[in-house]
């Protein structure tokens, strides 16, 4: 059965490394296959609220639908995990990178440019359903 959580957060500028990320071929043909998601350049970075902090926290230790890493020029590319998501009815995945310094930072992958689509700046809050299963 679906279990989905919801997690409340407010959108916020990153470092520009989504965009690299999610340009890269080895990520996108998994997005494609793993999710049906034909990756936008790039992640929506959203901070998460303070009490839904603890549902990111469940969703780290849950298992996901990894997307595998790989190596390519001497560069590593680590394994993320995803879950299928939806933001204001728009299809879109919540990605976790494997390995990450953000504690309070998730990401949204989608097919559109969500900011955008959803007329989103910096500041505001929105809400993001999460499919656990
Ligand atoms: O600069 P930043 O790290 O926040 O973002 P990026 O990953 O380089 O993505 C470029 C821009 O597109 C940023 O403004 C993102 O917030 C936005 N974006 C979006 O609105 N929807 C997506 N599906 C992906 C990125």
């Amino acid at each position: 059965m679906d279990k989905n959580v919801i997690l409340r957060g407010t959108v916020v500028t990153g470092l520009g490394k989504g965009r690299y990320f999610m340009s890269a071929k080895e990520y996108k043909d998994q997005f494609i296959s793993k999710l049906g998601i034909d990756p936008y350049h790039g992640t929506l970075n959203l901070r998460v609220d303070a009490a839904s902090a603890s549902e990111l926290s469940m969703l780290k230790s849950s298992y996901g639908i990894i997307i595998e890493g790989f190596s390519r020029e001497g560069k590593v590319f680590g394994a993320v995990k995803a879950f299928e998501a939806s933001l204001s009815g728009v299809r879109c995945a919540l990605v976790i990178p494997e390995k990450t310094s953000h504690t309070d930072v998730f990401e949204l992958v989608a097919n559109k440019n969500l900011r955008e689509e959803l007329s989103l700046k910096d500041g505001d809050i929105v809400e993001v359903s999460v499919s656990t299963q």
